[in-house]
């Protein structure tokens, strides 16, 4: 593995730490994800999630151990070079766009890796492109509405059309359904697993809290605790109660009815 990593390997973790003030937010994590797979990581607050996502964009480096992303080595590559291959979608992009610019140029200059500055030189392709993809979040009647304006569910999935906006081969959702309301997340959850399913989309690796958000088409699971990780493999080996009772150290109970997942602590007596 290492400097050889199959064309097939979307994600290569080796041995990773990520540490902070002497302690360890990612704990010596291996993980390999290849083309096709779709990959939802659980674990409680402050478990690491976000800061192996970041590893995973290539805008944290390890302290120890090796990442290969899309073929690329992290330290070996330019990771300008690199970026615009990886969308992420996560609130913490949210709060860097600028709030009086529209959705539909919210989205636009993301052909760019651009995060503001509106050019009147935009090819129509690109604008075509980022219309194809708000609509397809279902953000057709938001298009002129600034960025600042939008409610939490809508700016979520302006952020998901404007992650797919540079074409890219792995996107990474931070959390896309918190703070959705029961319709907004299912709606959502149709979209993902629409994308999901779709076999000329992206590679995916989204965080969630809640397994009831793990849309039809997503593959496998990563659960960490502590930094380290608990289980990873398919969903139907993996997310089993015993796996997510460790990992959030309480009694839980999961079921998958058709092709979703349910969740609940054990009754208590
Ligand atoms: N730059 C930093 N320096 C020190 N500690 C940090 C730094 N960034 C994150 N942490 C800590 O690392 C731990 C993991 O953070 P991370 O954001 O990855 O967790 P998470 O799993 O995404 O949690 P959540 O579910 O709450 O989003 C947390 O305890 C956090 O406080
Ligand atoms: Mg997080």
């Amino acid at each position: 593995m290492g400097e050889t990593a199959l064309m097939s390997e979307v994600l290569e973790l080796e041995d990773v730490s990520v540490v902070r003030g002497g302690r360890a937010l990612v704990d010596q994590v291996s993980w390999s994800v290849k083309e096709g797979e779709r990959w939802v990581i659980l674990g409680p607050n402050g478990a690491g999630k976000t800061t192996l996502l970041n590893v995973a964009s290539s805008y944290l480096f390890p302290s120890k151990g090796t990442a290969t992303i899309l073929g690329e080595r992290l330290g070996k590559v330019d990771v300008f070079e690199l970026r615009p291959r990886i969308g992420m979608a996560g609130m913490a992009m949210a709060d860097k766009l600028p709030k009086a610019q529209t959705v539909l140029q919210t989205v636009l200059t993301a052909a760019y890796g651009m995060t503001a500055g509106w050019r009147e030189d935009y090819e129509d392709i690109d604008e075509q492109r980022a219309r194809a993809f708000l609509d397809r979040l279902g953000m057709s009647d938001y298009l002129d509405r600034k960025f600042g304006t939008l409610s939490e569910g809508e700016r979520k999935r302006t952020l998901i059309a404007r992650a797919l906006m540079t074409d890219p081969e792995l996107l990474l959702l931070d959390e896309p359904a918190a703070g959705l309301d029961l319709g907004g997340r299912e709606d959502l959850v149709r979209r993902l697993g629409r994308l999901a399913r779709d076999p000329i989309a992206p590679s995916m690796l989204m965080v969630t809290h809640h397994v009831e958000e793990i849309a039809p088409g997503f593959t496998h699971v990563l659960m960490i605790r502590q930094g380290k990780v608990l289980a990873a493999g398919p969903l139907e080996l993996e997310l089993t109660s015993r796996n997510l009772s460790l990992c959030f150290g309480l009694p839980l109970v999961v079921e998958q009815r058709g092709d979703r997942w349910t969740a609940q602590g054990l009754p208590l007596g």
